[in-house]
């Protein structure tokens, strides 16, 4: 069982990295295959340093480019490196350009596909992602479900691939990181005794010149300090609309660079709540170490257990609508629930199924 771990961009290696950590215990014949999606510092090397993963074996230098451009590079370039380290099992993560590329290199190669974080949808048909996670759906073999409902998704998409209920394995990486992050992390400005943490990253939104704008309008109506560690496309979609001075200027915000994954552990943790258009961050609000309220500035949400669970609002991009939600929340009391996305054991699901599957291989489909 040879087995490549896909990943290519900032929340694939910390959603990867409790899996990597789990093949490592249990003598798997594995490899790591970064695609260069993330090619940065400050969004790719500064997780393999900080979660203490070794180099990869394989870095394919993808890099930026458009949609069509990055993913038939990332085709092509995955294809070749499966064959070099004679790949069985191909594993994705998530629904970004890389996983759609290592789905396809690896049904069209003939190779096992397991599909990690599977039946996720948004049924927002802009997004790029929601093509990705459905193509990947269904061209894998094994899916690893996070959550019932989601495993329902897939039956009703009559998957062909077995689908198994994990959890997410980023809820194992919050408590296996949150202890370091409390002795190690280094924030390098200071930190009000209150904020807000604020992420926006999403193509839908900050490529859109008018969703920038009510931004702008709704930050600029915060009474509270917020600290905005800025994604590379962010900055530059931002910039390119001379509207990354007026992000600045705004009084309670502190635009900061891409964190660590130890600082942004903490900056979450220490957070009055969160708003944020982020897939990941929806989930991390959830463990049992953070438990934080977050406003998802989006139209739709993939992740309707934290809306469910009662973590995640969807607020929209209307500034109108965003500000009235902000208020709300600051007179709102609230008792959080338990994860939906489970207790920390995904990594270790995961690789159980894939040992069971050694000795028993896939066989086609039982959900047609
Ligand atoms: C990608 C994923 C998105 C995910 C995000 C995680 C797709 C379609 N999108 O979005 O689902 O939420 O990663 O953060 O796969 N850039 C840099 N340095 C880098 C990488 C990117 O400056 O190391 C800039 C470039 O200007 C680039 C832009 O960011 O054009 C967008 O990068 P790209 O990888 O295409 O998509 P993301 O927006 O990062
Ligand atoms: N994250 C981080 N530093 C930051 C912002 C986010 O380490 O400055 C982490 C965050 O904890 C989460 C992941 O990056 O695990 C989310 O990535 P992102 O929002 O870029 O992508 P998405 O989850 O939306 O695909």
């Amino acid at each position: 069982m040879k087995v490549s771990v896909v990943l290519g961009t900032r929340p694939e290696i910390i959603k990867m990295s409790p899996l990597i950590r789990e093949l490592e215990k249990r003598d798997v014949d594995f490899n790591v295959v970064h695609s260069g999606q993330h090619y940065d510092d400050e969004v790719s090397g500064i997780f393999f340093r900080q979660l203490e993963l070794d180099e990869p074996d394989r870095y394919l230098s993808v890099g930026s480019g458009s949609q069509g451009e990055q993913t038939g590079r990332a085709l092509m370039k995955l294809e070749k490196a499966f064959q070099e380290l004679g790949t069985e099992i191909v594993l994705v993560q998530g629904d970004t350009n890389t996983v759609l590329a290592g789905a396809l290199a690896g049904v069209k190669m003939g190779l096992t596909v397991g599909h990690v974080e599977a039946g996720l949808r948004s049924y927002d048909y802009r997004m790029p992602e929601e093509y990705n996670r459905r193509l990947a759906d269904h061209s894998s073999h094994l899916l690893f479900a996070p959550t019932e409902e989601c495993s329902e998704t897939l039956k009703n998409e009559s998957v062909w691939g077995d689908i198994h209920i994990t959890g997410n394995t980023v809820i194992d990486a919050c408590i296996q990181n949150m202890d370091i992050a409390e002795k190690n992390a280094d924030l390098s400005f200071e930190v009000p005794e209150k904020f807000v943490l604020v992420t926006a990253h999403r193509a839908e939104n900050v490529d859109d010149p008018n969703v920038q704008e009510n931004f702008i309008e709704t930050f600029r109506a915060m009474d509270i300090p917020m600290i905005y560690p800025i994604h590379p496309r962010a900055e530059e979609r931002f910039k390119m609309n001379d509207n990354l001075k007026r992000l600045k200027d705004i009084e309670n915000m502190k635009l900061v660079p891409p964190q660590g994954y130890l600082e942004f552990l903490l900056l979450m943790k220490e957070s009055e709540f969160i708003i944020t258009d982020s897939g990941g961050i929806q989930e991390e609000a959830t463990a049992p170490n953070i438990r934080k309220k977050v406003l998802v500035l989006r139209e739709s949400t993939e992740r309707p257990e934290a809306v469910e669970a009662g973590y995640c609002t969807v607020v929209g991009t209307k500034k109108e609508k965003m500000i009235k939600e902000i208020e709300d929340l600051k007179k709102e009391a609230w008792s959080p629930d338990k994860s939906p996305y489970g207790n920390g054991k995904a990594a270790e699901k995961i690789v159980d199924i894939l040992e069971r599957y050694k000795q028993e291989p896939y066989e086609a489909s039982s959900h047609m």
